[in-house]
Protein backbone atom coordinates (compact mmCIF):
# COMPACT_ATOMS: atom_id res chain seq x y z
CA UNK A 1 0.00 0.00 0.00
CA UNK A 2 1.52 3.49 -1.51
CA UNK A 3 0.98 6.77 1.14
CA UNK A 4 -0.38 9.15 -1.90
CA UNK A 5 1.48 12.15 -3.09
CA UNK A 6 1.07 15.14 -0.68
CA UNK A 7 -0.73 18.04 -2.07
CA UNK A 8 1.36 21.14 -3.33
CA UNK A 9 -1.36 23.53 -1.31
CA UNK A 10 -0.98 22.24 1.59
CA UNK A 11 2.42 21.10 3.72
CA UNK A 12 0.44 18.50 5.27
CA UNK A 13 3.61 16.49 6.15
CA UNK A 14 5.35 18.65 8.13
CA UNK A 15 2.75 19.95 10.41
CA UNK A 16 3.01 19.18 14.40
CA UNK A 17 -0.48 19.33 15.80
CA UNK A 18 -2.80 16.70 15.40
CA UNK A 19 -6.46 17.72 13.39
CA UNK A 20 -9.15 19.19 15.20
CA UNK A 21 -11.65 16.68 16.96
CA UNK A 22 -15.28 16.81 15.89
CA UNK A 23 -16.59 16.23 19.55
CA UNK A 24 -15.70 17.46 22.75
CA UNK A 25 -13.87 13.41 23.92
CA UNK A 26 -9.77 13.20 24.47
CA UNK A 27 -8.33 10.33 22.44
CA UNK A 28 -4.43 9.70 23.15
CA UNK A 29 -2.34 9.33 20.15
CA UNK A 30 -1.26 5.68 20.93
CA UNK A 31 -0.85 4.51 17.20
CA UNK A 32 0.10 6.87 14.16
CA UNK A 33 -0.86 6.43 10.61
CA UNK A 34 1.88 4.32 8.47
CA UNK A 35 0.25 5.15 4.93
CA UNK A 36 -3.35 5.69 3.25
CA UNK A 37 -5.09 4.80 0.23
CA UNK A 38 -8.35 6.11 -1.73
CA UNK A 39 -9.85 3.28 -3.27
CA UNK A 40 -13.36 4.63 -3.98
CA UNK A 41 -15.63 5.87 -1.11
CA UNK A 42 -13.20 3.71 0.87
CA UNK A 43 -10.66 4.70 2.28
CA UNK A 44 -7.73 1.85 3.61
CA UNK A 45 -5.32 3.05 6.41
CA UNK A 46 -2.31 1.49 8.10
CA UNK A 47 -0.72 1.72 11.16
CA UNK A 48 2.10 1.60 13.44
CA UNK A 49 1.36 -1.73 14.75
CA UNK A 50 0.79 -3.04 11.70
CA UNK A 51 -3.35 -2.98 11.97
CA UNK A 52 -5.36 -1.99 8.83
CA UNK A 53 -8.93 -0.26 8.77
CA UNK A 54 -10.95 0.78 6.31
CA UNK A 55 -13.08 3.70 6.29
CA UNK A 56 -16.44 4.94 4.40
CA UNK A 57 -15.92 8.38 3.17
CA UNK A 58 -18.98 9.12 4.54
CA UNK A 59 -18.08 8.54 8.23
CA UNK A 60 -15.13 10.19 7.07
CA UNK A 61 -17.28 13.47 5.61
CA UNK A 62 -19.67 14.02 8.02
CA UNK A 63 -17.49 13.78 10.98
CA UNK A 64 -14.58 16.34 9.51
CA UNK A 65 -14.03 19.00 12.32
CA UNK A 66 -14.06 21.48 9.46
CA UNK A 67 -18.07 20.47 8.97
CA UNK A 68 -19.24 20.15 12.46
CA UNK A 69 -20.23 22.88 14.05
CA UNK A 70 -17.40 24.98 15.74
CA UNK A 71 -19.13 25.34 19.12
CA UNK A 72 -21.58 22.30 19.54
CA UNK A 73 -19.30 20.29 17.16
CA UNK A 74 -22.82 18.66 16.56
CA UNK A 75 -23.38 17.29 12.62
CA UNK A 76 -24.30 20.79 10.82
CA UNK A 77 -24.32 19.93 7.34
CA UNK A 78 -27.45 17.64 6.47
CA UNK A 79 -26.23 14.36 4.91
CA UNK A 80 -28.28 14.54 2.06
CA UNK A 81 -26.34 18.10 1.17
CA UNK A 82 -23.67 15.87 0.59
CA UNK A 83 -23.02 14.41 -3.13
CA UNK A 84 -23.84 10.33 -2.61
CA UNK A 85 -21.20 9.68 -5.11
CA UNK A 86 -18.51 11.73 -2.85
CA UNK A 87 -14.76 10.27 -2.90
CA UNK A 88 -11.76 10.87 -1.54
CA UNK A 89 -9.78 12.07 -4.64
CA UNK A 90 -6.09 11.94 -2.92
CA UNK A 91 -5.65 10.79 0.63
CA UNK A 92 -2.07 11.23 3.05
CA UNK A 93 -0.57 10.69 5.88
CA UNK A 94 0.30 13.87 8.14
CA UNK A 95 3.20 14.85 10.24
CA UNK A 96 1.44 13.37 13.59
CA UNK A 97 0.38 10.46 11.89
CA UNK A 98 -3.08 11.02 11.12
CA UNK A 99 -4.83 11.28 7.82
CA UNK A 100 -5.90 13.92 5.33
CA UNK A 101 -8.39 13.89 2.42
CA UNK A 102 -8.57 15.73 -0.56
CA UNK A 103 -12.15 15.37 -1.59
CA UNK A 104 -14.24 14.50 -4.55
CA UNK A 105 -15.78 17.85 -4.34
CA UNK A 106 -12.96 20.10 -3.36
CA UNK A 107 -11.46 20.79 -0.03
CA UNK A 108 -9.23 18.96 2.37
CA UNK A 109 -10.05 17.40 5.67
CA UNK A 110 -7.94 16.33 8.84
CA UNK A 111 -8.26 13.65 11.12
CA UNK A 112 -6.65 13.17 14.01
CA UNK A 113 -5.21 9.96 14.68
CA UNK A 114 -6.57 8.93 17.93
CA UNK A 115 -9.77 9.44 16.60
CA UNK A 116 -9.45 7.67 13.39
CA UNK A 117 -8.03 4.67 15.75
CA UNK A 118 -11.23 4.92 18.13
CA UNK A 119 -13.70 4.81 15.82
CA UNK A 120 -12.24 2.66 13.77
CA UNK A 121 -14.91 -0.35 11.81
CA UNK A 122 -13.93 -3.44 14.04
CA UNK A 123 -11.29 -1.35 16.04
CA UNK A 124 -8.66 -3.76 17.34
CA UNK A 125 -9.33 -2.04 20.64
CA UNK A 126 -12.27 -0.43 22.67
CA UNK A 127 -11.26 2.55 23.23
CA UNK A 128 -15.04 3.67 24.80
CA UNK A 129 -15.45 0.44 27.06
CA UNK A 130 -16.95 0.95 30.36
CA UNK A 131 -15.34 -0.77 33.52
CA UNK A 132 -16.21 -4.59 32.99
CA UNK A 133 -19.28 -5.66 35.30
CA UNK A 134 -17.91 -8.08 38.04
CA UNK A 135 -20.76 -10.97 39.17
CA UNK A 136 -20.99 -11.82 42.33
CA UNK A 137 -22.17 -14.45 44.76
CA UNK A 138 -21.97 -14.91 48.73
CA UNK A 139 -18.87 -17.04 48.36
CA UNK A 140 -17.21 -13.57 46.60
CA UNK A 141 -19.00 -10.60 48.30
CA UNK A 142 -18.90 -11.08 51.92
CA UNK A 143 -20.43 -7.50 52.22
CA UNK A 144 -21.61 -4.52 49.71
CA UNK A 145 -18.66 -2.34 49.15
CA UNK A 146 -18.94 0.78 51.38
CA UNK A 147 -17.99 4.25 51.15
CA UNK A 148 -17.52 7.51 53.74
CA UNK A 149 -20.62 9.64 52.53
CA UNK A 150 -19.67 13.01 53.33
CA UNK A 151 -16.83 12.01 51.56
CA UNK A 152 -18.24 10.94 48.40
CA UNK A 153 -20.52 14.64 48.51
CA UNK A 154 -17.22 16.57 49.15
CA UNK A 155 -14.40 14.56 47.19
CA UNK A 156 -14.92 13.83 43.75
CA UNK A 157 -12.32 11.11 43.84
CA UNK A 158 -14.61 9.21 46.34
CA UNK A 159 -17.55 9.63 44.58
CA UNK A 160 -16.15 8.29 41.19
CA UNK A 161 -14.84 5.40 43.04
CA UNK A 162 -18.39 4.86 45.04
CA UNK A 163 -20.08 5.39 41.20
CA UNK A 164 -17.10 2.81 39.77
CA UNK A 165 -18.15 -0.17 42.57
CA UNK A 166 -21.75 1.00 41.85
CA UNK A 167 -21.86 -0.05 38.08
CA UNK A 168 -19.31 -2.97 38.56
CA UNK A 169 -21.19 -4.82 41.65
CA UNK A 170 -24.76 -3.10 40.76
CA UNK A 171 -24.69 -2.06 44.29
CA UNK A 172 -23.05 -0.36 47.06
CA UNK A 173 -23.55 1.17 50.28
CA UNK A 174 -22.83 5.42 51.59
CA UNK A 175 -21.94 5.11 55.30
CA UNK A 176 -22.01 8.31 58.00
CA UNK A 177 -25.04 10.47 56.16
CA UNK A 178 -27.36 12.47 58.15
CA UNK A 179 -30.80 11.31 58.86
CA UNK A 180 -32.27 14.64 57.75
CA UNK A 181 -34.88 13.37 54.45
CA UNK A 182 -33.37 15.88 52.16
CA UNK A 183 -30.37 13.77 51.96
CA UNK A 184 -32.81 11.40 49.86
CA UNK A 185 -33.25 14.17 47.36
CA UNK A 186 -29.43 15.47 47.76
CA UNK A 187 -27.11 12.68 47.11
CA UNK A 188 -29.03 10.64 44.35
CA UNK A 189 -28.68 13.68 42.39
CA UNK A 190 -24.87 13.72 42.25
CA UNK A 191 -25.86 10.81 39.71
CA UNK A 192 -28.66 12.39 37.57
CA UNK A 193 -32.49 13.57 38.73
CA UNK A 194 -34.85 11.60 40.43
CA UNK A 195 -37.32 9.64 38.12
CA UNK A 196 -40.91 10.26 39.91
CA UNK A 197 -43.21 7.05 39.74
CA UNK A 198 -47.08 6.93 41.14
CA UNK A 199 -44.75 5.88 44.31
CA UNK A 200 -44.02 10.11 44.11
CA UNK A 201 -40.44 11.72 43.48
CA UNK A 202 -39.23 9.74 47.11
CA UNK A 203 -41.29 7.18 48.89
CA UNK A 204 -41.11 6.27 52.41
CA UNK A 205 -40.82 2.36 53.21
CA UNK A 206 -42.33 1.92 56.63
CA UNK A 207 -45.48 -0.70 57.83
CA UNK A 208 -48.74 1.58 56.95
CA UNK A 209 -52.30 0.89 57.89
CA UNK A 210 -53.12 0.64 54.62
CA UNK A 211 -50.79 -0.37 52.49
CA UNK A 212 -50.28 -0.03 48.50
CA UNK A 213 -47.55 -2.29 48.61
CA UNK A 214 -46.02 -5.38 50.70
CA UNK A 215 -43.30 -3.12 50.91
CA UNK A 216 -45.58 -1.04 53.40
CA UNK A 217 -45.80 -4.02 55.99
CA UNK A 218 -43.95 -5.78 57.68
CA UNK A 219 -43.83 -9.15 56.56
CA UNK A 220 -40.37 -10.92 54.71
CA UNK A 221 -40.04 -9.46 50.89
CA UNK A 222 -38.32 -12.39 48.54
CA UNK A 223 -36.10 -10.58 46.53
CA UNK A 224 -37.66 -8.75 43.43
CA UNK A 225 -36.82 -5.50 40.93
CA UNK A 226 -39.25 -2.51 41.62
CA UNK A 227 -41.63 -2.01 39.00
CA UNK A 228 -40.81 -4.60 36.48
CA UNK A 229 -44.54 -3.55 35.27
CA UNK A 230 -43.00 -0.15 33.19
CA UNK A 231 -42.14 0.06 30.05
CA UNK A 232 -39.05 1.19 31.63
CA UNK A 233 -38.03 0.03 34.13
CA UNK A 234 -36.06 2.23 37.03
CA UNK A 235 -32.44 1.70 36.71
CA UNK A 236 -31.03 2.65 40.17
CA UNK A 237 -32.67 2.39 43.69
CA UNK A 238 -31.50 4.37 46.43
CA UNK A 239 -32.72 3.37 49.88
CA UNK A 240 -31.71 5.70 53.08
CA UNK A 241 -31.80 4.09 56.24
CA UNK A 242 -33.57 6.87 58.94
CA UNK A 243 -34.46 4.03 61.87
CA UNK A 244 -33.62 0.12 61.98
CA UNK A 245 -33.83 -0.73 65.36
CA UNK A 246 -36.41 -3.35 65.22
CA UNK A 247 -35.72 -6.97 65.31
CA UNK A 248 -35.32 -8.31 61.81
CA UNK A 249 -35.44 -6.07 58.43
CA UNK A 250 -31.90 -7.38 57.19
CA UNK A 251 -32.10 -6.81 53.57
CA UNK A 252 -31.46 -8.87 51.04
CA UNK A 253 -29.34 -8.27 47.59
CA UNK A 254 -28.43 -11.26 44.82
CA UNK A 255 -27.15 -10.39 42.11
CA UNK A 256 -29.75 -11.47 39.14
CA UNK A 257 -26.70 -11.30 36.65
CA UNK A 258 -25.02 -14.13 38.50
CA UNK A 259 -28.15 -16.30 39.04
CA UNK A 260 -28.79 -16.06 34.88
CA UNK A 261 -24.94 -17.08 34.57
CA UNK A 262 -25.54 -19.99 36.84
CA UNK A 263 -29.47 -20.94 35.15
CA UNK A 264 -28.11 -20.68 31.72
CA UNK A 265 -24.97 -23.27 32.93
CA UNK A 266 -27.20 -25.56 34.27
CA UNK A 267 -30.31 -25.52 32.53
CA UNK A 268 -29.65 -23.61 29.00
CA UNK A 269 -32.96 -24.89 27.69
CA UNK A 270 -34.79 -22.93 30.33
CA UNK A 271 -32.22 -19.73 30.21
CA UNK A 272 -33.50 -19.98 26.81
CA UNK A 273 -37.14 -19.70 27.74
CA UNK A 274 -35.99 -16.80 30.72
CA UNK A 275 -34.91 -14.98 27.87
CA UNK A 276 -37.06 -15.72 24.97
CA UNK A 277 -40.48 -16.17 26.29
CA UNK A 278 -42.95 -13.54 26.94
CA UNK A 279 -44.38 -12.33 30.07
CA UNK A 280 -47.06 -10.34 30.75
CA UNK A 281 -45.84 -8.31 34.04
CA UNK A 282 -48.59 -6.20 35.42
CA UNK A 283 -49.42 -4.44 38.89
CA UNK A 284 -52.85 -4.75 40.30
CA UNK A 285 -54.57 -2.03 41.48
CA UNK A 286 -58.10 -0.25 40.96
CA UNK A 287 -56.65 2.95 39.87
CA UNK A 288 -53.83 2.00 37.52
CA UNK A 289 -52.69 -0.46 34.88
CA UNK A 290 -49.27 -0.85 33.97
CA UNK A 291 -48.54 -4.18 31.88
CA UNK A 292 -45.07 -4.76 29.98
CA UNK A 293 -44.68 -7.88 27.95
CA UNK A 294 -41.07 -8.90 27.86
CA UNK A 295 -38.84 -11.92 28.59
CA UNK A 296 -37.21 -11.94 32.40
CA UNK A 297 -34.06 -11.27 31.17
CA UNK A 298 -33.54 -9.22 28.28
CA UNK A 299 -30.60 -9.63 26.19
CA UNK A 300 -28.89 -6.59 24.17
CA UNK A 301 -27.21 -6.47 20.46
CA UNK A 302 -24.07 -8.79 21.56
CA UNK A 303 -26.24 -11.66 23.14
CA UNK A 304 -25.31 -10.65 27.21
CA UNK A 305 -27.42 -9.55 29.54
CA UNK A 306 -28.78 -6.09 29.77
CA UNK A 307 -31.79 -6.42 32.17
CA UNK A 308 -33.27 -8.22 34.46
CA UNK A 309 -37.35 -8.18 35.49
CA UNK A 310 -37.58 -10.22 38.80
CA UNK A 311 -40.95 -10.35 40.34
CA UNK A 312 -42.56 -13.57 42.26
CA UNK A 313 -45.79 -11.57 42.04
CA UNK A 314 -46.66 -9.47 40.12
CA UNK A 315 -47.31 -11.53 36.35
CA UNK A 316 -50.04 -12.20 34.41
CA UNK A 317 -51.59 -15.15 33.45
CA UNK A 318 -48.74 -16.90 30.78
CA UNK A 319 -49.81 -17.23 27.34
CA UNK A 320 -47.40 -18.97 25.44
CA UNK A 321 -47.53 -21.89 23.66
CA UNK A 322 -47.84 -25.29 26.12
CA UNK A 323 -43.90 -26.11 25.51
CA UNK A 324 -42.88 -23.00 25.97
CA UNK A 325 -45.05 -22.77 29.08
CA UNK A 326 -43.49 -25.44 30.21
CA UNK A 327 -39.47 -24.67 29.82
CA UNK A 328 -40.69 -21.14 30.60
CA UNK A 329 -42.00 -22.81 34.43
CA UNK A 330 -38.97 -24.84 34.90
CA UNK A 331 -36.76 -21.60 34.38
CA UNK A 332 -38.73 -19.57 37.12
CA UNK A 333 -38.89 -22.21 39.45
CA UNK A 334 -35.19 -22.74 39.21
CA UNK A 335 -34.34 -19.34 39.53
CA UNK A 336 -36.84 -18.59 42.32
CA UNK A 337 -35.44 -21.33 44.29
CA UNK A 338 -31.94 -20.33 43.54
CA UNK A 339 -32.17 -16.70 45.00
CA UNK A 340 -33.72 -18.69 48.26
CA UNK A 341 -30.21 -20.20 48.91
CA UNK A 342 -27.97 -18.02 50.95
CA UNK A 343 -24.80 -19.05 48.73
CA UNK A 344 -26.43 -16.29 46.38
CA UNK A 345 -27.76 -13.38 48.89
CA UNK A 346 -25.89 -10.77 50.65
CA UNK A 347 -27.62 -9.94 53.89
CA UNK A 348 -26.81 -6.56 55.61
CA UNK A 349 -28.72 -4.19 58.25
CA UNK A 350 -28.71 -0.85 57.28
CA UNK A 351 -27.66 1.62 59.90
CA UNK A 352 -29.16 5.11 60.47
CA UNK A 353 -27.59 7.13 58.16
CA UNK A 354 -26.86 4.31 55.36
CA UNK A 355 -27.64 4.78 52.10
CA UNK A 356 -28.02 1.70 50.02
CA UNK A 357 -28.11 2.27 46.20
CA UNK A 358 -28.55 -1.03 43.86
CA UNK A 359 -28.96 -1.52 39.85
CA UNK A 360 -32.83 -2.28 39.46
CA UNK A 361 -32.29 -3.84 36.53
CA UNK A 362 -29.88 -6.39 37.81
CA UNK A 363 -29.35 -6.55 41.35
CA UNK A 364 -32.36 -8.15 43.35
CA UNK A 365 -33.21 -6.72 46.78
CA UNK A 366 -35.82 -8.57 49.16
CA UNK A 367 -36.00 -8.35 53.34
CA UNK A 368 -36.36 -10.04 56.20
CA UNK A 369 -39.34 -9.91 58.28
CA UNK A 370 -39.54 -7.36 61.22
CA UNK A 371 -41.56 -7.25 64.56
CA UNK A 372 -42.73 -3.73 64.98
CA UNK A 373 -42.80 -3.97 68.63
CA UNK A 374 -39.48 -4.12 68.97
CA UNK A 375 -38.48 -0.92 67.58
CA UNK A 376 -38.78 1.09 64.48
CA UNK A 377 -37.92 1.10 61.08
CA UNK A 378 -37.73 3.86 58.26
CA UNK A 379 -36.73 3.92 54.53
CA UNK A 380 -36.60 6.78 52.30
CA UNK A 381 -36.13 6.04 48.76
CA UNK A 382 -36.10 7.19 45.14
CA UNK A 383 -34.86 6.15 41.92
CA UNK A 384 -32.49 7.55 39.16
CA UNK A 385 -31.92 6.16 35.74
CA UNK A 386 -29.16 3.88 35.05
CA UNK A 387 -27.79 5.94 31.76
CA UNK A 388 -27.03 9.11 34.03
CA UNK A 389 -24.71 6.22 36.18
CA UNK A 390 -23.11 5.23 33.18
CA UNK A 391 -22.63 9.28 31.44
CA UNK A 392 -21.07 10.05 34.49
CA UNK A 393 -18.68 7.10 34.16
CA UNK A 394 -18.28 7.97 30.43
CA UNK A 395 -16.92 11.56 31.60
CA UNK A 396 -14.83 9.70 34.03
CA UNK A 397 -13.44 7.65 31.43
CA UNK A 398 -12.84 10.71 29.13
CA UNK A 399 -11.06 12.80 31.99
CA UNK A 400 -8.73 9.83 32.07
CA UNK A 401 -7.89 9.91 28.65
CA UNK A 402 -7.40 13.70 28.72
CA UNK A 403 -4.48 13.59 31.42
CA UNK A 404 -3.15 11.15 29.64
CA UNK A 405 -2.87 13.14 25.81
FE1 LIG B 1 -38.74 -3.31 46.29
Amino acid sequence: MATALLPDSADLHNVNEPAELPDFDAFPIRHRLTAARACGQAVDLVWDDGAETRYHVMTLKENAPDIVHPVTREQATMLTDIPADLAAAEVGVDGVGGLWVRWSTGGISRFHPGWLRAYAPGAPEDVFALPPRVTWDAATMADLPRFDGPAAIADETVRTAWMEALYVYGAAILEGLPTDEEVIHRVPSLIGPLRETNFGKTFTVESKQDATSNAYTTMALPVHTDLCTREYEPGLQFLHCIRNDADGGENILADGFRLAERIKADAPEEYDALTTVPITFYNKATDTDFRCTVPMFDLDKDGDLSDVRWSPWLRAPVRASFEETDRLYRGLRRAFALAEDPAFTVTTKLKAGDLLCFDNRRALHGRVGYDPTTGGRKLMGCYVEREDLVSALRIMLRRRRAAEV
